[in-house]
């Protein structure tokens, strides 16, 4: 059995130090190092990170880094570059890495050249977008395709259509996406409304192709255009392909091998973004800026790979993390970007955080003594400054924050950049400093009003600042969220890497479908509130 990392002498050497901390404020810690905003930074390929505003000083970096060695942290990283088999549950390799390696590299896993594979894929992948296009693959009447409608859910749909809404000052072939993920029938209805079906082109993705969401979307999407083209199932090869790990289900759906592109199962769902599942983003901005956002990938994975710990960008991020969760009782991590087409980070992140980490049991089976899995959430700025803001400056709760932003604008528009990062500049720097009474008091205020307009400050923040949203930069910012989720495993001793959770409510959900449409169901086997439940919305169906 593992050691429980709370034993550790590094651990109670942390708890020491947070009790030392409180009361320790951010004003003070600037007050006394004039060079804290410099030092306290780092870079990683175009990111610039600034945790100076964090509730840290080097004792906790020399702290967190101790930890780190403890819990083996760069010896996890190599076993999963290796291809080990560190997802012991599922007995898989995690080799997302290899997804953006680049041609000359190479990697064997389990006898299998994966280079070789990951780049079979992508060529075909590139041949294929560069078919629809150009306008020579063609729709069944003859038409060119306008239109990709990306089918599939959780990391089938949140990687797609966060990476495809966040480079869209990229698309240049007058192709756009939609997103249908909702099994509500709403989803697929609204997105399809009012499409031209001989213009359409369905991307069902999924790693299982047993997803019951994907497949019901697909089988609309299949009524949908034969209808709309009044066709027969020949129609079906010039509009739909696949992307998935499971041929023979692809196969029985219908879809034809050739317009399948794979991947492995050791490319976990929230984690396929750079495999074949990213095909729809392809499609829109082409194979070359694809392979740019692979590129972007691969620099922070060399640096999370090479780097030693203590100047490891995303090592130290995952590390604040574990810091926050475990010393300082943080239970929530906002994600707030400062760039309007990165409105679906923050849910892409939930995924990649939450259904990562959100785990009870180590790696061996014993269950954790300790939190895990922070809650990830968030908006865009400025949007969220008008809405829950409030909450992070004069609520009770401590909230660690990543702002990140983008020097140069995709669209440079009079001084409105500059006034939007001022907003960017001024949030973080009220969260750590705030208002003091005294301040307040200067200022005129009725004494009345002073305490409701004093700002505790003392809101710990990491800015992350890169020179402008492109594939490049957007590749890096994922694969640095990436790495940090696997930092925080690695002390948690958890795996990151499997999520049986979700299992449970798609078994029942199976198992309660025919109870809701067919004759006389026997509800016997289902609790008393469930079955009144089904009672009730069975009778409001007329059935
Ligand atoms: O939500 C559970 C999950 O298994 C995710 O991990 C995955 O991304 C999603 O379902 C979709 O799965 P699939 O790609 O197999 O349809």
């Amino acid at each position: 059995m593992a050691v429980d990392v709370t034993t550790t002498d590094e651990w109670q050497a942390l708890r020491k130090h947070a009790e030392a901390m409180r009361g320790t404020h951010l004003r003070d810690l600037f007050a006394a190092d004039g060079q804290r905003g410099e030092r306290l930074t780092g870079e990683v390929a175009d990111l610039h990170v600034d945790y100076s505003k964090n509730l840290v000083t080097d004792e906790t970096v020399t702290l967190l880094t101790a930890l780190a060695e403890r819990v083996g942290l760069t010896e996890k990283i190599a076993a999963m570059f290796a291809g080990r088999h560190i997802n012991v549950t599922e007995d898989r390799a995690v080799l997302h890495t290899a997804l953006r390696l680049p041609r000359d590299a190479s990697l064997s896993v389990d006898g299998q050249d994966v280079v070789a594979d990951v780049h079979a894929v992508l060529d075909r992948m590139s041949a294929f977008a560069q078919r629809v296009r150009s306008g020579s693959w063609r729709g069944h009447t003859g038409e060119r395709i306008a239109t990709v409608v990306n089918i599939g859910i959780g990391g089938s749909d949140l990687g797609p259509v966060m990476a495809y809404e966040a480079l869209k000052a990229y698309r240049d072939a007058g192709i756009s996406c939609r997103f249908v993920s909702n099994i509500d029938p709403t989803d697929i209805h609204d997105k399809t409304a009012d499409l031209d079906p001989a213009r359409t082109l369905f991307v069902v993705v999924s790693k299982t192709f047993s997803t019951q969401e994907t497949l019901a979307n697909a089988d609309q999407a299949r009524r949908w255009l034969l209808a709309g083209l009044d066709a027969d199932d020949d129609a079906v090869a010039r509009h739909f392909v696949a992307v998935s790990t499971n041929e023979q289900r692809v196969r029985d759906f219908g879809i034809d091998p050739e317009n399948m592109f794979g991947f492995w199962d050791w490319v976990g769902g929230r984690y396929s973004l750079p495999s074949a599942v990213g095909l729809s983003v392809m499609l829109a901005i082409g194979p070359d800026r694809f392979r740019e956002m692979l590129a972007g990938y691969h620099a922070v994975d060399e640096h999370f790979r090479s780097a030693p710990v203590e100047r490891n960008v995303p090592a130290l991020l995952g590390l604040l993390n574990v810091w926050y969760t475990d010393f300082l009782g943080a239970e929530t991590h906002a994600v707030l970007p400062y760039a309007q087409y990165l409105h679906r980070f923050p849910a892409y992140l939930q995924q990649l955080t939450m259904e990562s980490n959100g785990k009870s049991v180590r790696v061996d089976g014993a269950p954790v003594t300790y939190p895990t899995g922070e809650i990830f959430w968030g908006e865009p700025g400025t949007n969220g400054q008008h809405a829950f803001y409030q909450l992070i400056h004069q609520g009770t709760r401590l909230i660690p924050a990543d702002f990140i932003a983008f020097s140069r604008p995709n669209h440079d528009l009079g001084d409105m950049h500059d006034l939007f990062m001022s907003n960017f500049f001024a949030q973080t720097a009220a969260l750590a400093f705030g208002r003091t009474r005294e301040q307040v008091e200067a200022e005129g205020t009725a004494p009345e009003v002073v305490p409701h307009r004093v700002m505790a400050g003392n809101h710990p923040t990491t800015s992350i600042l890169a020179p402008k949203l492109t594939p490049a930069t957007l590749g890096q910012l994922i694969a640095l969220y990436e790495h940090i989720v696997f930092t925080e495993a690695a002390v948690w001793d958890i795996n990151a890497f499997d999520q049986w959770g979700v299992e449970l409510g798609k078994v029942m959900a199976n198992q309660l479908a025919p109870k809701l449409t067919g004759p006389g169901p026997d509800l016997a086997d289902v609790d008393t509130s469930t079955a009144a439940l089904i009672r009730r919305y069975r009778a409001e169906r007329g059935r």
